[in-house]
């Protein structure tokens, strides 16, 4: 369906020295060569910094940031003015957990998350309660990996500031009925802020439609670069999130005793922002837009993601994590353990057959510890994996198996 699409990553293309079976894009997206191009003609035939210059570079080179401001804006269904370019997921959240945070969050008050949230997820609101006096609460997750959501009704109290959950969980794939979540969260009067990282790349998302309040995502999981991330702010809440960073860039007025701010969303983009990743960003949509389709995504991904499970499912070690009739219908991630076998050494095992695919906790170490394990093995799939890649991994696996026996 999609494999034509291979040409364009270089990093896909064997050579005589090493090919790749690549299976790690949960952690990062291999980039087409039309981002490639987008940052580097940026770089040679553009560069400049912007919304300083009167000069015709400077203006150019706003012109094509907020060009991929509004691009990123209609490709969530948000307004240009709620995106704000971030460094990343993580950087996004922990901005948020310092600015309105700790404006809105006060000591009793009640922050819900998951147990299966990345740290990244995790740890901000964890050192957020402990500055403010303001308690962690847990949705917890079942043994298939599905969060209990029966329980959300008497976790959400009137206590309750904000929710803060990931759409799709990068350790099993699981995902989260997110509307859901908000509908409760907006019956206590809670915030709610959602982790998009593994569900932008794969999913049509519109913010408005889900009603989120913060949503978070990086680039470089949709074949973006790194360094660039977007934190999407709800425009009603723009007066109740303080600035995250201050300097150039993001003044109204400055005198040498007092400061005032821009509009969002420059009121947060202090200083220099990631131009050229912003532009590659903005490549990455492009390529999307015109290559993935994502109703045909998601049948590819649950193709190879029922191959995988059927295939692994035959090998009588492994054990499957996650909740698997789900991942066949809607997933991209499949975690699994082989009894006996530490996920490092299978890892390891398959990368001498150049197949990459990534072991530990996921970032995810709660979970993990939930589950009972210590980590697990992670295929994470997209458009460019083949079935062939999916066949290849499976043979090498059984042959594992059968030489350890
Ligand atoms: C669900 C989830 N949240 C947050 C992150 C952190 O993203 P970043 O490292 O780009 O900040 C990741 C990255 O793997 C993730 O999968």
């Amino acid at each position: 369906m999609f494999s034509k699409l291979r040409a364009d990553f270089p990093i896909l293309q064997p050579d005589e020295k090493k090919s790749l079976i690549y299976f790690d894009n949960a952690v990062t997206t291999q980039k087409p060569q039309q981002v490639i191009d987008a940052i580097s003609y940026f770089y040679a035939k553009d560069n400049a910094n912007v919304a300083r210059g009167i000069y015709k570079l400077g203006e150019a080179a706003t012109d094509l940031y907020e060009q991929a401001r509004a691009k990123v804006a209609d490709f969530i269904g948000a307004w240009p003015e709620e995106i704000i370019f971030s460094s990343g997921t993580t950087r996004a959240i922990n901005d948020i957990a310092s600015s309105w945070g700790m404006q809105n969050i006060k000591s009793g008050d009640e922050i819900l998350i998951s147990e299966l949230e990345h740290h990244s997820n995790l740890v901000p609101w964890q050192q957020l309660a402990k500055k403010t006096g303001a308690m962690l609460k847990f949705i917890p997750v079942d043994k298939h990996g599905n969060l209990e959501l029966n329980k959300l009704k008497e976790l959400l109290t009137d206590r309750t500031k904000l929710v803060a959950v990931s759409h799709v969980s990068n350790a099993l794939g699981t995902s989260n009925d997110i509307k859901k979540i908000i509908k409760e969260a907006r019956k206590v009067g809670a915030k709610v802020l959602v982790d998009a990282s593994q569900s932008v790349p794969h999913k049509k998302i519109n913010v408005h439609d889900l009603d989120a309040d913060f949503l978070v995502f990086s680039a470089h999981k949709m074949l973006g670069p790194t360094g660039i991330g977007v934190l999407y702010i709800k425009k009603d809440l723009h007066d109740q999130v303080p600035p995250f960073a201050f300097g150039g860039g993001m003044i109204f007025e400055v005198d040498l005793g007092k400061t005032t701010f821009l509009v969002a969303p420059k009121k947060f983009e202090a200083g220099t922002p990631p131009i050229a990743q912003a532009i590659g960003l903005a490549a990455a949509i492009d390529y999307l837009q015109k290559h993935v389709d994502f109703e045909l995504l998601q049948k590819h991904e649950s193709q190879l993601v029922t191959q995988l499970i059927e295939g692994l499912q035959k090998i009588p070690t492994v054990k499957i994590l996650g909740p698997i009739e789900q991942l066949k219908s809607q997933g991209s991630i499949v975690s699994f353990v082989i009894e006996g076998m530490h996920p490092h050494d299978i890892a390891e095992y398959l990368n001498q057959l150049g197949i990459a695919v990534r072991a530990g906790h996921h970032c995810a170490q709660p979970l993990a510890k939930k589950l009972g394990i210590d980590a697990s093995v992670r295929v994470s799939l997209y458009f460019y994996n083949t079935k062939k890649e999916v066949e290849q991994l499976l043979l090498a696996l059984k042959q594992l198996t059968k030489n350890y026996k």
